[in-house]
């Protein structure tokens, strides 16, 4: 990933925040789409810039105005856009990736189908599209605390702590600053 040009859609998210210092700590010049509000946290995560997408509305044609000339070699998605993908070829390498971490039937399965396997001669985008979903893991849980302890992942970005019942509803507004943390009844 060194020298690589990255952009990183819901950089200020739970997921976005930790993918945000693992590109950077591992080379790559990192772009985050975030709200405005939110630009400070993802500059303090060491992104390289910060695109504000209700200011730059819609963000495909910003991104094709602005990165068009300079491609990225890589678009990770942690908020779920379709239009993202389908623009891609104005502002991502043709021998680019693009990787959606989200999941469920509708923003996974349906996209992962219709975007990877419909050729182009249908109206297919040229690009690769790539679906990320990980399982709880020991392996991956050691990379990753490998990665925290080289320095690579600087900071856990903690929105706030909730009881369950009000965790599931805070990260259903989509609207969490990094992660959430659940507080877990004590036995004592
Ligand atoms: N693949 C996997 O194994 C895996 C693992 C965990 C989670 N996930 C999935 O990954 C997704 C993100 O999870 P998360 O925990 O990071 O969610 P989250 O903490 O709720 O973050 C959502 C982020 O999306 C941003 N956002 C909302 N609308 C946006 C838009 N139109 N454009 C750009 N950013 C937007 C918000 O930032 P602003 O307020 O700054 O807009 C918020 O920070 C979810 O769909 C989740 O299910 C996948």
């Amino acid at each position: 990933m060194a020298g690589w040009r990255v952009l990183v859609n819901g950089a200020s998210g739970g997921v976005g925040s930790l993918v945000v210092q693992a590109c950077k700590g591992l080379g790559a010049e990192v772009y985050g789409v975030c709200s405005g509000g939110n630009s400070e946290l993802v500059m303090g995560l060491g992104a390289d810039g910060v695109i504000d997408y209700r200011i730059h509305d819609p963000l495909e044609e910003h991104l094709a105005q602005k990165f068009g000339e300079q491609q990225f070699d890589a678009i990770l998605d942690c908020a779920g856009s379709q239009a993202l993908f389908s623009h891609s070829p104005r502002y991502l390498k043709p021998e680019g990736k693009f990787v959606s971490i989200v999941g469920g039937w509708s923003q996974g399965v349906v996209p992962f189908v219709r975007n990877k396997l419909r050729p182009r001669f249908l109206g297919g985008t040229p690009r690769r599209y790539d679906l990320f979903l990980l399982s709880s893991s020991g392996s991956i849980a050691k990379e990753v605390a490998g990665w925290v302890e080289q320095g690579v992942i600087k900071q856990a970005v903690i929105d706030s702590e909730y009881p369950m019942e009000q965790a599931v509803e805070k990260l259903a507004t989509g609207r969490a600053r990094g992660k959430i943390v659940i507080k877990v009844a004590s036995t004592e």
